[in-house]
């Protein structure tokens, strides 16, 4: 096996893109963004963080983990579950490593054609690594959209969520998408709560059309009693 497959040091010839981050560094953010996604498909974040950091420590980049045995990737990812997910992560550094020298795919639709990568991670690495102003979807996101638009539809019926991915990608902030992407997830992970949303501690209760719809009817109720 070729043991000296390594990231390629940054050089003089490096380019700068728009956002004036090196490509090694944005090679670097797709790999952490795509593990770190991965685990929190169906795992919750606090639950996440200790097996995120054993997964760096042993494959620190794209490069290890290409070399690594699917029995030493499911050692580290067990307890986690959906051992699917720790197969796409090996299938996917391989091809990335040996079909294209390493480097992720630029854009979405590109980035789909990598094993395990859908439309979500796909988002979250063109958003968060890549800076492009591209949308990221998930449960928690179209609840806070619902409830922004008071959109009267069932955000767990699958005939929405196409609605909300083409809502997403018109709200989606241009010069920091990543950001906001992972503002509206984590927005929805806790404040805007399925049941009991915080809505007196949401930092876009202003712009909430639902919260105003709430308000209008208990006045209307108040003036009646
Ligand atoms: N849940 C899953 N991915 C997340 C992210 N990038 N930010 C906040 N919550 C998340």
């Amino acid at each position: 096996q070729e043991k000296n497959v390594q990231p390629k040091a940054a050089t003089s010839t490096t380019t700068k893109p728009d956002n004036h981050q090196p490509i090694e560094v944005q090679e670097q953010r797709a790999y952490e963004v795509w593990v770190s996604e991965m685990m929190l498909q169906q795992t919750r974040v606090a639950t996440v963080i200790m097996y995120y950091q054993n997964w760096m420590e042993k494959w620190p980049s794209i490069f290890h983990l290409a070399q690594a045995s699917q029995e030493e990737v499911n050692a580290v990812w067990a307890g986690l579950g959906y051992y699917r997910r720790a197969r796409f992560l090996l299938e996917g550094a391989k091809q990335i490593v040996h079909n294209l020298g390493g480097r992720f795919p630029r854009t979405v639709v590109e980035l789909q054609k990598v094993p395990g990568i859908g439309s979500y991670t796909a988002g979250a690495i063109a958003s968060i690594a890549f800076k492009q102003a591209v949308p990221v979807v998930d449960g928690n996101v179209i609840r806070v959209l619902c409830r922004l638009r008071a959109i009267a539809l069932n955000p767990k019926a699958s005939t929405t969520v196409k609605l909300f991915w083409t809502l997403a990608k018109q709200l989606v902030d241009a010069i920091r998408p990543g950001d906001f992407n992972q503002a509206l997830m984590e927005l929805g992970a806790t404040i805007c709560s399925p049941t009991s949303p915080s809505c007196a501690s949401c930092p876009i209760a202003r712009h909430c059309k639902a919260l105003d719809l709430v308000g209008q009817i208990e006045k209307k109720i108040s003036s009646v009693t």
